[in-house]
């Protein structure tokens, strides 16, 4: 078959993320990184990848998961990741990411790995711990600094992961010599941590299994109108905005991350309006971006030659970046390479 991406990287600043491939992707993944990343692949060379290797940090159903591999693969196109400026890899397909986790975890003290709050958070939640979800960050770490990625475009609850990725990157290059580029943080400006729509106090995630938490990007638009018109509110009877409980607020920023509009634009639009009407707003706000995502996913969905090409592909053009990344770390830090 033709190859569908060219192989040389250009002299653009790097981009790095990723997705886990597990439950169903949601709308918070999409306002939070998604759509952030769809902007940014015309300014950088951007890595996007699906971190299987991460996802079995915690138990997944084998079948189960080889499906969501190449679902959120297809979702990742069908939101607008061109693949001919874009490379779209399967974390586990480019063995230098496992690599330089491991380089990088003789490197990194237990102690800051032990203070990561999504490490708490998902240990309370487990009644066994796999080594792996300790070791979650530096993966993580692996996967930024592999790429020398000057910009991660991440929701809010990855801040503290970019942090300890610095602080990685940081102390080997004082340790070993410079070798790792500090990677920024990019948050969106609006969405950067989409709540839930049954508890807005709530974090929308992929792990929560209520049906009206969080809506997928796949669901169809009645049921997207359903958890809409569901959604917890306050007491208020219509929209207020110098004074709104955490429900109300969500579903404004929900509203200005699909549609775009301005500060401006919002407050001359809500204010006053009854909060049957907001969501109804609202719901076919999120209807009319979800759309043509939905639309362009089941074309590609139904050609898994074409996404298996574009999946090979990547992993060819970035393999090179990568091993020469952990190259260079195994000598600088003494590693057998010859
Ligand atoms: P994951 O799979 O949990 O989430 C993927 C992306 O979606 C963002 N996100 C949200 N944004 C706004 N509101 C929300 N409710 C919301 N929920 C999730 C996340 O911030 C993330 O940007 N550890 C990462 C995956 C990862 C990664 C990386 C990211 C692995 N290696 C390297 C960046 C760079 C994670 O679990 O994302």
């Amino acid at each position: 078959m033709k190859r569908v991406l060219p192989i040389q990287f250009s002299m653009k600043p790097r981009v790095l993320s990723g997705i886990q491939p597990t439950g169903s992707l949601h709308i918070g993944n999409y306002l939070g990184a998604l759509k952030n990343w769809v902007r940014m692949q015309h300014d950088y060379e951007c890595v996007f990848c699906i971190v299987d290797l991460h996802a079995i940090t915690v138990y997944q159903d084998p079948a189960e998961l080889r499906q969501k591999i190449q679902q959120t693969a297809a979702i990742f196109l069908a939101a607008g990741i061109d693949p001919k400026i874009s490379s779209v890899v399967v974390q586990s397909t480019v063995a230098a990411h496992a690599e330089l986790c491991w380089l990088l975890t003789c490197a990194t003290p237990l102690g800051w790995l032990e203070r990561m709050t999504q490490f708490k958070d998902k240990a309370a939640k487990q009644e066994s711990i796999g080594d792996g979800l300790l070791q979650y960050p530096v993966l993580m770490a692996a996967d930024i600094l592999l790429y020398k990625a000057n910009a991660v475009p991440v929701g809010d609850d990855q801040s503290q992961h970019l942090e300890l990725t610095r602080d990685i990157a940081q102390s080997f290059n004082a340790r070993y010599g410079d070798t790792f580029v500090m990677p920024e943080t990019r948050l969106p400006s609006v969405g950067a941590r989409i709540m839930g729509l049954d508890d807005p106090t709530k974090k929308m995630s992929k792990s929560e299994t209520g049906s009206g938490h969080a809506i997928s990007l796949l669901d169809p638009p009645s049921v997207i109108r359903k958890k809409v018109m569901r959604a917890t509110t306050d007491s208020n009877p219509a929209v207020d905005l110098e004074n709104m409980g955490p429900g109300v607020q969500n579903l404004l920023a929900i509203h200005q991350a699909f549609t775009g509009w301005s500060d401006g634009q919002m407050k001359a639009h809500f204010p006053g309006m009854r909060y049957g009407d907001l969501k109804k707003t609202v719901a076919e706000a999120v209807v009319a971006g979800l759309e043509p995502i939905q639309q362009r996913y089941n074309e590609i969905a139904a050609d898994p030659t074409y996404l298996k090409q574009v999946l090979r592909d990547a992993a060819d053009r970035v393999s090179p970046i990568a091993n020469d990344t952990v190259r260079t770390v195994k000598q600088r830090m003494g590693i057998y390479t010859e």
